[in-house]
């Protein structure tokens, strides 16, 4: 699927619909810029399948768990350099874990991916404000997915 986000309260809407079509285990590879929603997208996610507590960025905690109905576990691989620090940092316990693994700045950690996956990329646009999303699935049970969200959440 590929969509326009107006502004942050879209992303956020676009989140929720799209955490409504996640069944755990899943691994979600939000990728994107600095600043480009990854977060926000993470927090709409997260309200779908039930997390109350507020969501911020992990980006210095690494790994941020939440429950919900399922566990959501909430990664941001930007200040890691190498996937053996990935590694060290127990990361592969959630690539798949028991519940959603949402991880921001998935290329620094690549090959701790598991081989299926859905890929979320957030761009900027040259020529409008606001952000695109791309969802790819990697194989797997995220094909289904990925059509279902082109149907329900573009
Ligand atoms: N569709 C949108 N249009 C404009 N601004 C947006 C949109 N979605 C989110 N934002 C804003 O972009 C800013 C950065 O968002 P966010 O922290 O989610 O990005 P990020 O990709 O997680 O950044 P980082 O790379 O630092 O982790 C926030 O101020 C957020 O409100
Ligand atoms: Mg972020």
């Amino acid at each position: 699927m590929r969509r326009y986000l107006m502004d942050e309260k879209d992303t956020i809407a676009v989140g929720v619909c799209l955490g409504k079509h996640l069944e755990p285990p899943m691994v979600i590879a939000l990728r994107g810029d600095l600043g480009a929603g990854k977060t926000t997208l993470t927090k709409g996610i997260a309200a779908a399948l039930g997390v109350q507590d507020m969501v911020t960025s992990p980006t210095f905690s690494l790994l941020n768990i939440y429950y919900g109905r399922v566990e959501v576990a909430h990664i941001d691989a930007y200040r890691l350099r190498t996937s053996d620090e990935g590694y060290d940092a127990g990361l592969e316990e959630y690539l798949p874990g028991m519940g959603i693994t949402i991880i921001e700045w998935p290329e620094s950690v690549s090959p701790l991916l598991p081989r299926e996956f859905l890929e979320v990329r957030l761009s900027y646009l040259d020529n409008r404000p606001g952000r695109e999303i791309v969802v790819i699935s990697h194989g797997g049970i995220y094909d289904r997915v990925e059509k279902e969200l082109e149907v329900n959440c573009s």
